[in-house]
């Protein structure tokens, strides 16, 4: 890049420090243990695994500036805690589309997290084929301090989808770009319809189970 922008280059150190990255691990940390307990919870009430992964990253310095430049707030870490709600981000798999929502009420039903944006790319995919219910929540950190921090929600199939999508959209020349689009939308409805079709399943084959019983 040569000649960065002074300010920009303040910024880059300034999302690199530990006093700013702390607040957010700790929140990841806070979040993660928050849903493996969720998990072992709802696992054991459901008769079958709830959750079946949980990560999280820090989003870096450079991909912090990005997109405070590309949505033209002032370059600085007040702006940046405030509008980058993905600061801090983590995925949470699940097998089943209901999981999804049942998950999400429970989040919101926490009194320690203030649920701050919903947005149902499960209902609504975006134009890509991306399915996912992503949540902007606050946490308060172990020092008391108030951080974001963005939860995506999806099934098994919906991250198979969103894990090659992604790999292949950062790697595919511009020129290929509306033969894969094509394809990769069409999958998107395949794999919704899956999710579909195994959730009827999961349900005919609870209620067999508890005829049986009766
Ligand atoms: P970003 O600037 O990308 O964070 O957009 P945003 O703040 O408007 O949030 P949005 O709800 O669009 O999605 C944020 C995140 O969802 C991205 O960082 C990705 O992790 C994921 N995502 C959104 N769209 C797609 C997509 O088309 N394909 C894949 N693979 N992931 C997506
Ligand atoms: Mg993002």
């Amino acid at each position: 890049m040569g000649l960065m922008k002074e300010e920009y280059q303040e910024f880059l150190n300034q999302m690199g420090e530990e006093s700013f990255l702390n607040p957010y691990r700790d929140v990841c940390r806070k979040m993660e243990q928050k849903l493996e307990k969720i998990n072992i919870d709802y696992s054991e009430k459901l008769g079958r695994t709830f959750i079946s992964q949980i990560t999280y990253r820090i989003k870096t310095p450079e991909s912090c500036l990005n997109k405070i430049v590309k949505k033209k707030y002032p370059v600085n870490r007040r702006t940046a805690r405030e509008y980058l709600g993905d600061i801090a981000g983590m995925r949470v798999i699940c097998s089943f589309l209901d999981d999804i929502y049942k998950l999400a009420e429970i989040i919101k039903a926490d009194k320690e997290l203030k649920v701050i944006k919903t947005k149902d790319y499960v209902k609504k995919p975006k134009a890509s084929g991306y399915q996912s219910l992503h949540m902007i929540v606050e946490i308060p950190s172990a020092e008391g301090e108030r951080r974001k921090i963005e939860i995506q929600i999806r099934t098994q199939a919906m991250n198979f989808w969103a894990v090659v999508e992604h790999h292949f959209v950062y790697k595919k020349g511009e020129y290929e770009k509306d033969a894969f689009e094509k394809d990769l939308k069409e999958c998107a409805r395949t794999i919704y319809k899956i999710d579909k079709k195994m959730l009827l399943i999961r349900k005919k084959m609870e209620t067999a189970k508890k005829n049986e019983k009766n």
